[in-house]
């Protein structure tokens, strides 16, 4: 059985879910969203896709590969979405983009992780964000064997209102808000010169400029940059009390560029 587990993730939660999917399946490879979304691979039998929770949704990225993404006739398509505080209907519209293909989505999971978006306040404390990820690796081995059978049919959604909310708020979140975003993004006084948020930033969309990150404007907003800056010096609009997070098996070499 051939598998492909494609990922996407800023602060490390989406990555560590893939990286234990992909030791369970066996054979599977573990490919970022970022790359095949310009070099989409060939298609596997089991095919997962493992992405936070934006705005309800899943990240825009993952819609642009998913419109190109290679499939067999009979692939066996799951998803599982990391999120903060709601997944809303987050996997009715990533099943409703694999429809629009005449594909189907036969399974998502999600799993509640710490906190990484700005605006919704700063990640969890330490203690609090222990708490998080050790129920989040619970519910992971609970996917992990759920999974074995390859079921049709499953999906983890959140109650109606959230489900309305996701239809109201994602298109225009993902679709024309996000990209232009990267305007609140600024580097402070701290800043080194060091360049690892260029490295870290999936889409290339900073490039250095005497020394400074310079953001170009068509940002992912996966918030890797603002987490994973050593000195902490890439504030975010008025956010500049928020702590810094990323998952505590995020291995930062998988995020360079
Ligand atoms: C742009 C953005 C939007 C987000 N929107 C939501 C959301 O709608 N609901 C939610 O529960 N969490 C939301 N979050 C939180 C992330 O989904 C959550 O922290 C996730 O586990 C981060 O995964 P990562 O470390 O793989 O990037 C959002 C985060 C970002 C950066
Ligand atoms: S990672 Fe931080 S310190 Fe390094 S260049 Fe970027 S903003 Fe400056
Ligand atoms: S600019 Fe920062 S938030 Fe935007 S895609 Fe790059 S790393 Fe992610």
């Amino acid at each position: 059985m051939t598998a492909k587990i494609y990922w996407f993730s800023g602060t490390g939660n989406s990555l560590s879910v893939a990286k234990v999917l992909a030791e369970q399946l066996p054979e599977a490879e573990l490919i970022p969203v970022a790359e095949a979304v310009n070099n989409p691979p060939a298609a596997a039998e089991v095919i997962g896709i493992v992405c936070p929770v934006y705005a309800w949704g899943p990240p825009a990225i993952v819609a642009r590969f998913i419109r190109k993404m290679n499939v067999l006739p009979d692939s066996y398509i799951f998803a599982v979405m990391t999120y903060a505080g709601s997944q809303g209907g987050a996997p009715i519209i990533m099943r409703g983009m694999l429809e629009s293909r005449g594909l189907d989505l036969h399974a998502a999971w999600g799993v509640k992780m710490p906190e990484n978006f700005p605006p919704l306040g700063s990640a969890p404390a330490p203690e609090k964000q222990s708490e998080i990820n050790r129920e989040a690796d619970e519910k992971i081995a609970r996917i992990v064997a759920e999974l074995q059978s390859l079921p049709r049919g499953h999906y983890e959604v959140a109650s109606g209102f959230w489900r309305i909310l996701s239809k109201i708020i994602y298109p225009p979140f993902c679709f024309f808000l996000h990209h232009r975003i990267d305007r609140f993004f600024r580097a402070d006084e701290k800043c080194n010169g060091c360049g690892l948020c260029a490295e870290v930033c999936p889409v290339r969309d900073i490039e250095m400029v005497d020394g400074l990150p310079n953001w170009k404007g068509h940002c992912e907003q996966c918030f890797a940059c603002f987490h994973w800056c050593p000195q902490q010096a890439i504030q975010y609009g008025r956010s500049a009390a928020v702590r810094r997070y990323h998952h505590p098996k995020a291995d930062l070499a998988d995020f360079r560029q």
